[in-house]
């Protein structure tokens, strides 16, 4: 493994099970003898719980650019505050969402991906990118009653959509996350030790 740590992050639709799956790498991976950490966005830092309540839990959502710019700003927090120097101790870091939730979500809102490329220009990027797939009609069965304003059928589509681009272009490694949360994880799990292994 690189002295430098590495970075991991997990994606997905709202619903599709990855902070089970974020922590189950999490737990997998120490098992293993890795030094690794668990983390999240929103961060929970302040701009983090100020987003989980000013855009998530509220019932009108907020204008596509004030997100992105507040998300932009919460992840720039979290890589100075939490990513950067945990990998900086040779630390693995598995982030539950990061900057594709920004390309996806406020992309799916109708702003311009080289926009949210640009403000988010600071974020660090991941070595290995995972995205668990599962139908959009099944997270949002899965979600009722809604929680956040995200949670809408047409939305989920849409979001699911700029992750595709994605994975079509290599930058995010899709995982059928429709099976069973063992399967599921045991998949994550291979893709993360191959990537180590090809490392070493
Ligand atoms: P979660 O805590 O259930 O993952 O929900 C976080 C919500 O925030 C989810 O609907 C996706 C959304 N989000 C964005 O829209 N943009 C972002 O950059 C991030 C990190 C999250």
């Amino acid at each position: 493994m690189k002295e430098k740590g590495l970075f991991i992050c997990v994606e997905g639709l709202d619903g599709c099970g990855k902070t089970t799956q974020t922590r189950l790498l999490v737990k997998k991976l120490r098992k293993r003898g890795y030094n690794a950490i668990y983390t999240v966005e929103p961060s929970q830092g302040k701009i983090g719980r100020f987003i989980r309540r000013y855009c998530l839990h509220s019932t009108k959502r907020t204008s596509a650019v004030v997100e992105a710019l507040l998300f932009a700003a919460d992840r720039y927090e979290h890589v100075t505050n939490e990513i950067a120097p945990a990998l900086k101790e040779g630390k693995i870091v598995v982030s539950d969402r990061y900057v594709y939730s920004s390309f996806a979500y406020q992309g799916a809102a109708g702003l311009d991906l080289k926009w949210i490329e640009t403000i988010n220009k600071h974020a660090v990027k991941p070595d290995l990118a995972i995205f668990v797939d599962v139908k959009p009609e099944v997270v949002v069965q899965r979600l009722k009653p809604k929680r956040s304003v995200m949670e809408n059928l047409e939305t989920q589509r849409k979001v699911r959509e700029v992750y595709m681009k994605f994975v079509e272009n290599s930058e995010l490694i899709k995982i059928d996350g429709n099976k069973s949360i063992k399967d599921v994880a045991d998949a994550i799990l291979k893709v993360t030790l191959e990537f180590l292994k090809n490392l070493s």
